[in-house]
């Protein structure tokens, strides 16, 4: 038993995983970018209460899953949960609205949730996530959720399913509130669970969000958001549909899509699959028109979502991997410790002239070292012994043909 371990919940990403999460970080960089997005690097630690404020005090996130502590002076110290309320706090420390109307940032990196672990659910995890903030047309909810489903597809993923809801705004919404309350409140309370019971008097839509099945089943028939929205909601909904319909991206509509956090009005999404287990949200998001003046800045409409990489990696997996990687050129292997400084002349005179591979160390015998060039997957494997030494020559073995011969050093280039 090690003496050391890692937390539970928590994970070391090594090959090909690793592989995996900067090929998605390339590509959300490529594709965001192509969409007039910055990328913005914020810290992993806010004050608590901004995410309280932001997020919502009567949220699971904020409730239950936190990672909270006092730092030296005394101050409460959270852990990010998500990176909007965070990257809402830098737009506004930073001024950004003085300098822009519409201000598009990209961020990703690791998360904390103290949730129970399973697959592809982390008390750390990583997000990509996109905000567009000053923005408050409809079509930019939809260049949003185009641009999310585009680097789906340049990541290779199929197999999603795209599901909206508009949870209205705060003229409408309050109406809405009271006819599911009344809803609730007619329920046998014992259908309810613990948290539901509770929700049902504090955040009536939360319930919605349960997955507990009782509490789904009971909820069946509950009042539909949508049949609530105003006039001006109902637009705003409408026209986000147009341009997926027009631009031909298929949706579904669910009303029970609340999402997890406070700070949405108007259009909300999700973009799901039965792939990978049971959870399966792979991305999330929505518009949040009044978060930047509820954390102290001016009055700015945004949108945004964030995808978790994990989940998104499972997916990459199953489909197949990172496309196009290609094996290393060779694998140097030493016969006699004597050759290893040579060895490693060799192959870094190959790397300047754009050659990939690596050099065995800690001599073995060939027969191990020949199994670790192949499982480099490199195309040839070069040996290097005194004998070759001597006659300033090097082995070149091809990897898929079996095939070896001597060449002389000068000629090597060529040969690999
Ligand atoms: P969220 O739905 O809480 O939204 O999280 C977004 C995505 O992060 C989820 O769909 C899921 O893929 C991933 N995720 C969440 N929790 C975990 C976990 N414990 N383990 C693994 N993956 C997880 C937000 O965080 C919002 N800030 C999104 C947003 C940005 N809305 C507007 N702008």
């Amino acid at each position: 038993m090690p003496e050391f371990k890692r937390g539970k919940g928590f994970a070391d990403i090594f090959e090909p995983e690793s592989t995996v999460f900067s090929f998605m970080e390339k590509t959300a960089r490529r594709v965001f970018s192509s969409y007039g997005f910055a990328e913005l690097r914020t810290p992993v630690m806010e004050q608590t209460e901004l995410f309280a404020r932001g997020i919502g005090t009567e949220t699971d996130v904020v409730q239950k899953e936190m990672y909270t502590f006092p730092d030296k002076k005394g101050r409460s110290m959270t852990l990010r949960p998500e990176a909007t309320a965070g990257v809402m706090r830098a737009y506004i420390e930073a001024n950004c609205h003085a300098r822009e109307s519409v201000t598009k940032l990209f961020t990703y990196g690791p998360m904390f949730r103290y949730e129970r672990p399973q697959k592809g659910r982390m008390r750390q995890f990583h997000q990509l996530n996109c905000e567009c903030i000053g923005a408050s047309e409809p079509q930019a909810d939809a260049e949003l959720i185009l641009m999310l489903m585009t680097f789906l597809g340049e990541i290779g993923l199929a197999d999603l399913s795209l599901q909206l809801n508009s949870l209205g705004c705060k003229e409408c919404r309050p109406r809405y509130h009271q006819a599911l309350k009344a809803f609730l409140d007619a329920l046998n309370p014992e259908d309810l669970c613990e948290d539901c019971r509770r929700r049902k008097d504090t955040n009536p839509l939360r319930v919605l969000d349960c997955k507990v099945p009782s509490c789904k089943a009971v909820t069946e028939d509950a009042p539909r958001i949508l049949d609530y929205n105003c006039p001006a909601c109902r637009d705003h909904f409408r026209a986000v549909l147009d341009v997926l319909e027009k631009s031909g991206m298929p949706y579904t509509i669910n009303h029970r899509l609340v999402r997890g956090l406070d700070y949405y009005n108007r259009t909300t999404f999700e973009v799901v699959t039965e792939t990978i287990g049971a959870q399966g949200t792979v991305a999330g998001g929505g518009r949040y028109d009044g978060l930047v003046r509820q954390l102290g800045g001016p009055d700015v409409p945004g949108v945004g979502f964030a995808a978790g990489m994990e989940r998104l990696a499972l997916m990459v997996d199953q489909a197949g991997g990172v496309p196009g990687i290609t094996p290393p050129d060779f694998y140097l292997a030493v016969l006699d410790e004597a050759a290893l400084t040579d060895a490693v002349v060799i192959a870094q005179r190959l790397r300047e002239a754009g050659k990939r591979g690596e050099v065995s160390f800690a001599a073995k015998s060939l027969k191990s070292q020949m199994r670790q060039a192949s499982k480099t997957g490199a195309r040839k494997c070069l040996l290097l012994g005194g004998n070759e030494l001597a006659a300033n020559a090097i082995a070149v073995k091809d990897m898929e043909s079996g095939d070896q011969e001597t060449v002389p050093l000068e000629a090597l280039l060529v040969k690999i």
